[in-house]
């Protein structure tokens, strides 16, 4: 194991409850603009104990499914524990190189985890070959850029350079990765990208 996953194995069980009730909602309010519907297969990137599943799984119904990585053992085996359910499966993987087919996916989503990845070139690139044309990847923080590179760098250890790419390094990521089309939004409280796989 590297440094980061050692990091995240040791602090898996405490992230999940920084999260607030108003968090959640955000997060749930964000979701819906993406309209997901019933039977959508998403896979969340970097899925720590599982905080998005639930949101995910009243959206895609029992015909969907989410499949969640994350690269930190303890991390991955508490969220399959959290859900055991037919549709929500959790693989333990590094999000630049997915043990998925080409297309499998609907969305590909990542909350809150697209700035510890330390290959994000890459792993946009793993993205788009993992999502079927149309299909779409989301990047979300909820924080702006300035804010959690402030907190990683207070957290220190193997996150104190966890940073979001600006807007123009973003955008050679996702033309690189192939993502034609994709926008992002920032402001101090939110950053939201997304790329459309045409
Ligand atoms: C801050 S936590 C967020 C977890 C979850 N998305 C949530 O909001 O509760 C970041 C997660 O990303 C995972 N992670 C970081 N780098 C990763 C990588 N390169 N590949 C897969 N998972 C990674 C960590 O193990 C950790 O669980």
């Amino acid at each position: 194991m590297d440094e980061k996953q050692k990091y995240f194995d040791s602090i898996g069980d405490d992230w999940d409850k920084d999260l607030t009730a108003e968090d959640l909602e955000r997060l749930s309010h964000i979701i819906d603009t993406f309209h997901l519907s019933e039977g959508l297969k998403v896979c969340d990137l970097g899925c720590g104990t599982g905080v998005l599943f639930d949101i995910l799984r009243r959206r895609v119904g029992q015909s969907g499914y989410i499949v969640g990585v994350d690269f930190a053992p303890r991390v991955a085996h508490k969220a399959a524990r959290n859900f055991p359910f037919h549709n929500i499966g959790v693989v333990e993987a590094e999000a630049s190189a997915l043990p998925f087919g080409h297309g499998a996916f609907d969305l590909v989503v990542s909350f809150a985890a697209f700035a510890h990845f330390s290959r994000k070139g890459e792993t946009i690139h793993e993205a788009y070959r993992i999502l079927r044309p149309g299909g779409r990847m989301v990047i979300i923080h909820l924080a702006g850029r300035a804010e959690l590179a402030r907190e990683h760098h207070m957290a220190g250890g193997p996150i104190d350079h966890d940073e979001l790419p600006d807007s123009a390094r973003l955008e050679e990521m996702f033309h690189r990765g192939n993502f034609m089309r994709h926008s992002l939004t920032e402001t101090d409280t939110l950053y939201l990208a997304v790329g459309h796989k045409d």
